[in-house]
């Protein structure tokens, strides 16, 4: 456009004409049109849409209260507990501003988990947003670092710990693990190097990262379209003017729409932060109160909540590298969904009766997990861990067969293999000492495969699935 043609929006007032002057040199009112009040979204989102916008407020909250933290700490084995005391007595408004951070990064990943959860439910890894789950699998990993490096620079004795046990993991790769685990540590344990190093990660560069992959993610979305509830994609039903028929405008719908989501996340962020900032050891532990030392180590080390399901995986082999193998596993599996779920129905909602028990066992399996793995590390819970682990992995296995709509003979074929796969890993690990409990858990992988696998065989409408409306619904 020439310079001197008048912008197609141009507003009065000096505020208006700023914004013609900015709209003729950068394309601000288009990509406000493109990806906002002309991005059309399904109107049948639920409260299971809220989340994606919350995690995008908490991402920014991570980021402003984490550039004013960082203004007081210090990175330095000899300084940083005492810098975060400092924070929290002497720094005007400093422990609200620590409490926002340490209250946001555990719902950072409450709300990541429900997000990822609403992906399962509603199919929304499926064709054509593959790469937008991939690329959301990529954000969690990253999180996960994030949230990791973050820990240790409390410096106090859980940050310590947990950080000396989590680097060794990296110790039982084969071949290079031990290089890898000094190169990571950047000293042979845990001290001010790795302090140092994982505070330039955790401040730098994985939040650059974290941007750079929340901008993809997005771009994806808004390439592809949203999924909704009922799985159906209404780009496919236009109107005359080309637009959707099941759509609204993102903006005002969704902005409206969302920023209740984003109240009601607030009220409950608030109440946490200033009535019970540590969620009785949930959100920030009582053994991090106190000041790291290499000399003393805390009886029951474990990882905060969010991680605590991966941990009792880990844990539940006594083999430390099938116990690393299996935590990579339980991850990469989820990178996999796509190609491991092809059914063509995305939603649950029109998926077959089986296939929505499957997913709230696994849900349960993943709760389950997580109550596991702040457990005293004893046998019981040990083997209770590896029980359930079993059942985490099961679920990959029964939603792939399941997507091929199986056979009777497929399904008893695949119930004798994950038989004798439970009943492999028995022998691999059997110990005499707890022999009672190895046969008492079985009943678990076995009830689970009964009810999965042979089931279906005396009930075959648990395995059909409902017909998909045309057009979206409301419920
Ligand atoms: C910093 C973290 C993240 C942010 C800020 C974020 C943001 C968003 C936003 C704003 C949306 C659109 C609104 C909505 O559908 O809720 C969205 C959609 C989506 N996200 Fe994320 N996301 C994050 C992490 C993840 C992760 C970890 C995954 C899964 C592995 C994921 C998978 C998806 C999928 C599949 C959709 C499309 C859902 C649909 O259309 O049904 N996201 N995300």
């Amino acid at each position: 456009m020439n310079q001197c043609e008048p912008v197609p929006n141009a507003r009065t007032g000096w505020g208006g004409r700023l914004f013609g002057w900015i709209d003729a040199r950068f394309p601000l009112s288009k990509l406000w049109r493109s990806q906002v009040s002309e991005y059309y979204a399904p109107i049948n989102f639920n409260f299971w849409y809220f989340f994606g916008s919350i995690a995008l407020l908490i991402l920014v909250n991570q980021i402003v209260t984490g550039i004013f933290l960082a203004m007081s700490y210090q990175p330095n084995a000899h300084l940083a507990f005492g810098s975060v005391q400092y924070i929290m007595r002497d720094v005007h408004w400093g422990w609200l501003i620590r409490y926002l951070h340490t209250t946001g990064a555990s719902l950072f990943f409450a709300v990541i988990y429900l997000h990822m959860f609403r992906g399962l439910l509603y199919g929304s890894y499926k064709k054509p947003r593959e790469l937008l789950w991939i690329i959301g699998m990529l954000i969690y990993v990253c999180l996960m670092a994030e949230a990791f490096m973050g820990y240790l620079l409390p410096w106090g004795q859980m940050s310590y710990w947990g950080a000396v046990v989590i680097t060794s993991l990296f110790g039982a790769i084969p071949w290079i693990g031990s290089h890898l685990e000094i190169w990571i540590r950047g000293d042979f344990g845990i001290s001010g190097a790795t302090l140092n190093r994982f505070f330039a990660l955790h401040v730098v560069a994985i939040p650059l990262l974290l941007l750079f992959l929340v901008v993809c993610h997005l771009m994806a979305l808004h390439e592809v379209g949203s999924n909704n509830p009922d799985g159906i994609e209404i780009h496919e039903n236009l109107d005359d003017q080309g637009k959707p028929v099941d759509g609204v405008p993102f903006h005002p719908y969704y902005t409206v729409k969302d920023l209740f989501g984003v109240g009601v996340f607030l009220v409950v962020f608030a109440l946490i932060a200033f009535y019970a900032p540590t969620l009785h050891g949930f959100f920030i532990e009582r053994n991090n109160f106190k000041p790291a030392n290499f000399l003393q180590t805390p009886p029951d080390i474990r990882p905060l909540w969010y991680f605590t399901p991966y941990y009792a995986v880990l844990r539940s082999f006594p083999n430390k590298e099938f116990g690393v193998s299996a935590f990579a596993l339980a991850i990469v599996l989820l990178f996999l969904m796509p190609w491991i779920d092809r059914h063509p129905i995305k939603s649950f909602r029109y998926r077959a009766p089986m296939y929505r028990i499957l997913l709230g066992v696994f849900a349960a399996t993943f709760l389950f997990l997580g109550y596991i793995g702040i457990q005293p590390a004893t046998l019981f819970w040990q083997k209770m861990g590896l029980r359930i682990a079993e059942l985490y992995f099961l679920f990959f296995i029964t939603a792939w067969l399941y997507a091929r709509r199986p056979s009777r003979r497929a399904l008893l074929v695949t119930f004798f293999a994950a038989l004798a796969g439970v009943l492999l890993l028995d022998w691999r690990f059997y110990l005499a000492s707890i022999a009672p409990l190895i046969w008492r858990t079985l009943v678990i992988p076995v009830a689970y495969l009964v009810l999965f696998y042979l089931v279906p065989l005396l009930w075959p409408d648990g395995l059909r699935d409902r017909t998909v409306p045309q057009r979206v619904t409301f419920r």
